[in-house]
């Protein structure tokens, strides 16, 4: 057997590899960069649901499954270990950068993020935008502790490896592996606060669809994203301020001026229906825009478009709409748009582009 030194990995700290006569050339080589979430999660009992995320080690993640060493080399990076809901634009930096640096490496063949399911469309969409590679790159968690009875995150990581060591899932942006599915970075959200079954494509559908490690895929992101997105990390050092702020019946405009006032480059409206809300908080947002604020009008329905000029005059008041993409996904393009231009026609342009 002729041994495989992955010498890149030997400066980062908190690095997890498989012992060197473990490597087999003749296997690809997966990084695997664990942040936390539910699929580190520890409970005292297995059986009730209460546990505490983020507190399994990357090696222990690895180990738990020895069945994906016949898949791949793996090398485990530690680069948080927190609930997701902690996920923050200094972890997202760290992440996109280790991950460039990863996947610049000829000899490595695709990255595994271990990540908790509450945001990892946020953070699977914004490495959709800002990593140059078509090299496979799938998030992964799971919905039930390591220690729970039946605890999905195994078998999503054993799933995950699989994808991130084929060639066949080479270009198609950035994944999201769960229960058995291959969903694409734009499209996914979760869907479920408890059950397994929580992902879903609401508005386009699977991407492919895994069976214990053999997947197929079914259809190709037409949207622009990795290679061809004009963002890069290796130019990005940090994001504006956007918030995000949910309509509802009775809505004034109190909380589109506080996020003025407290320095929101960018709103991002999770509108009624079409992206709509009050005449009391479209007035307000008409106001931030005169004010310099970029304004985008999404939707807090589960499917669906915002479109243009249908309901709201977007032309007469400066707002740009989101398209298909649900509120936490608009604010991620809008904090990367906003690195470029505040041009509200720009910024549209990368709502129909991304
Ligand atoms: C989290 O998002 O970190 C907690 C929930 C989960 O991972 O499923």
């Amino acid at each position: 057997m002729i041994l495989l030194t992955l010498s890149y990995v030997t400066n980062t700290r908190n690095v997890h590899s498989m012992s060197q006569s473990n490597l087999t050339k003749s296997l690809p080589n997966v990084i695997v960069m664990a942040t936390g979430g539910t699929i580190a999660g520890t409970a005292s009992a297995g059986d009730d649901g209460v546990y505490q995320a983020g507190e399994v080690p990357v090696s222990a993640l690895i180990d738990a499954v020895p069945e994906a060493s016949s898949l791949a080399n793996l090398t485990g990076i530690q680069i948080a270990s927190i609930g997701s809901q902690d996920m923050n634009d200094v972890v997202w930096m760290q992440l996109a950068k280790e991950l460039d640096k990863h996947l610049s490496n000829d000899s490595v063949s695709g990255a595994v993020i271990t990540h908790g399911t509450d945001t990892m469309e946020e953070t699977a969409f914004y490495l959709n935008l800002v990593v140059d590679s078509d090299k496979p790159v799938v998030l992964t968690g799971a919905m039930r502790p390591a220690t729970a009875l039946s605890a999905d995150g195994p078998l999503n990581l054993y799933n995950s490896v699989a994808v991130a060591a084929s060639e066949k899932a080479r270009g198609y942006g950035v994944l999201v592996v769960a229960n058995d599915s291959i969903h694409g970075a734009r499209e996914v959200v979760k869907t479920n606060t408890l059950s397994v079954q929580t992902f879903e494509s609401p508005n386009m559908g699977l991407l492919g669809a895994l069976h214990f490690g053999s997947f197929r895929m079914y259809r190709k992101p037409l949207k622009t994203h990795t290679t061809n997105s004009i963002f890069s990390i290796r130019s990005i050092e940090e994001l504006p301020r956007v918030v995000v702020i949910f309509a509802h019946s009775n809505m004034n405009g109190d909380l589109i001026r506080a996020a003025v006032e407290m320095g929101a480059k960018g709103i991002v409206l999770a509108g009624v229906g079409n992206g709509n809300a009050s005449k009391l908080a479209i007035a307000a947002m008409a106001e931030a825009r005169e004010q310099g604020v970029v304004i985008v009008r999404s939707t807090r329905s589960s499917s669906g478009a915002v479109l243009r000029n249908q309901e709201v005059d977007d032309d007469a008041n400066g707002f740009v709409v989101s398209d298909q993409l649900n509120p936490a996904k608009a604010r991620v393009l809008l904090q990367l748009g906003l690195t470029q231009t505040d041009d509200v026609k720009t910024i549209q342009e990368y709502f129909w582009t991304y």
